[in-house]
């Protein structure tokens, strides 16, 4: 019988095997009177819980969430529980960026003789759960669409700008193809850009003889971020050319091991800020409805602050006007690590007319409006997933969880549940590894503002770790390790 009054709600408990398990156990032993709403799920070790289960747990339609281990400096298997402890609080602090009450989650610790803990920690859990009463599900929230109410825009405030002084060093692409033909005989493959399919477009170019150093191309559409090619040259000797936001991504990824110092050559070029293509196709439509497809110029250069195409109708764009958001509060226009750095750079300045959501605006929602956007923005996605195809560090594409069958973590149903899932599943794969260089959501052909959510990531990394991914090559990534004492993880009472 519950011991609660109302009606039974669900509630779903990871308890390791080795304490908490126990504990519950001993609490039934006895005989304490406790809530029944509780599911219980053993686990080998609270370190065996992966946030996702609760996120599944969560957005599948369970009321609240409970992880029991044991004791910190009790665990069976030494440290689980302190791994789990940054995972789970890591996961604490996310939640409300989903619009969910992070109260519905709780994590604690019960030893196999506290019995008596243990009924106290279910009661009290479950009372907060059953003072929330049913969680509201992100599939039937009312679509919350600030994009269509304000003209395919969201206030996006700045962060303040931390580019050099404006600077006029232009970027010397003779210097930097001298550089890669002189490294080129030691090197299997340079990775630069090239022009692509059009005169907007630039496009990956792989350099493996001296003559195709002559297409490498550097500018403000050299929008990609090459370090996601990387790990595919692994054992092999590389060299990658780099814009300062992209050399973040190869640090994390020498951090990580995930390719070796001695098989990489970086060629870092300092940036003055790289296009976006919608904005551009945008600003130079000719008329009102005219399709983006329409938009093909010639021939784009590069002429002081702006960018001049030709074409049937000659356009003169200013790069402040069209730059990618992401440049507008790039801290890094600089690489940070490099054989070659070439150039200097000079900040864009003053907010963009269609800013994408940033953190900023998604703190202004209210929960309800958050998952109404959510499931707004989740139900146009086709689950394509060229952001996670695009994104650097998102290494194991071949095996990825999201279109595993073993294990069978998400189905290939198109609905908003499955498809928020996948993106959370992204989220959390980079906590404390995103580097922020925005190719999710570059690559997103619906638009659709996904790099938000590894903003509000690393926001809680940041907090919580006070680390930034990306910045020190000999880091460890604060999910990969843990302090017996958290400095900034209190205990949360239960
Ligand atoms: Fe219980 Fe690790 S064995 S938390």
């Amino acid at each position: 019988m519950p011991v609660l009054k109302g009606k039974e709600l669900r509630v779903v408990g990871f308890l390791c095997n080795w304490c908490s398990y126990g504990g519950a156990d001993t609490a039934g032993v006895g005989r304490f009177s406790q809530p029944t709403d509780l599911r219980i799920i053993r686990v080998p070790c609270s370190g065996r819980v992966d946030p996702m289960f609760v996120v599944k747990a969560l957005l599948g339609g369970a009321d609240g969430v409970l992880v029991s281990g044991c004791h910190p400096r009790d665990c069976h298997y030494s440290q689980g529980n302190f791994y789990a402890r940054r995972r789970l609080e890591t996961l604490k602090t996310f939640l409300p960026a989903l619009g969910i009450d992070p109260d519905r989650f709780q994590y604690t610790w019960v030893s196999a003789s506290e019995g008596q803990r243990w009924k106290n920690v279910v009661s009290t859990f479950v009372e907060k759960v059953h003072q929330l009463g049913h969680a509201p599900r992100i599939e039937e929230a009312a679509p919350y669409l600030p994009l269509a109410e304000k003209g395919d825009t969201l206030p996006a405030p700045l962060r303040p700008l931390a580019w050099p002084a404006a600077g006029t060093l232009t970027a010397s692409l003779e210097q930097l193809r001298e550089k890669i033909r002189a490294a080129l005989p030691e090197l299997d493959c340079v990775i630069g850009w090239q022009q692509g399919f059009d005169a907007l477009h630039a496009t990956p170019l792989f350099m493996r003889k001296p003559e195709d150093v002559d297409k490498l191309t550097w500018g403000p559409l050299n929008v990609h971020n090459l370090a996601t090619y990387l790990p595919q040259f692994k054992n092999r000797k590389v060299g990658v050319v780099v814009k300062g936001c992209d050399s973040r991504s190869v640090i994390e990824l020498l951090q990580e091991k995930l390719v070796e110092p001695d098989n990489v050559r970086v060629f870092g070029m300092a940036c003055e800020g790289v296009v976006d293509v919608e904005r551009v196709r945008k600003a130079m439509e000719p008329a009102e409805g005219a399709a983006c497809t329409d938009v093909a110029p010639a021939a784009v250069a590069v002429e002081g602050d702006g960018l001049a195409f030709e074409g049937d109708t000659p356009v003169r764009l200013k790069l402040a006007d069209v730059v990618a958001e992401k440049c507008r509060t790039c801290d890094t226009p600089v690489p940070l690590l490099g054989d070659v750095v070439e150039g200097n750079a000079s900040a864009p300045a003053g907010p963009g007319p269609d800013a994408p959501p940033s953190l900023e605006a998604l703190d202004a929602m209210t929960p309800e409006q958050r998952r109404g956007f959510w499931r707004a923005q989740m139900d146009r996605c086709l689950r394509c997933y060229a952001c996670r195809n695009a994104c650097p560090m998102c290494v194991c594409r071949d095996h990825c969880i999201a279109e595993s069958r073993d294990p069978h973590w998400t189905t290939q149903e198109g609905n908003v549940r499955e498809k928020l899932q996948f993106q959370v599943i992204h989220a959390l794969h980079l906590a404390g590894r995103c580097t922020e260089c925005g190719e999710c959501q570059r690559a997103c052909p619906v638009n659709i503002p996904v790099l938000a959510l590894k903003q509000w990531m690393n926001r809680s990394v940041l907090t919580l770790f006070d680390y930034r991914a990306g910045v020190d090559v000999n880091a460890v990534p604060p999910l990969l390790a843990f302090a017996v004492e958290e400095k900034n993880i209190k205990e949360h009472g239960l």
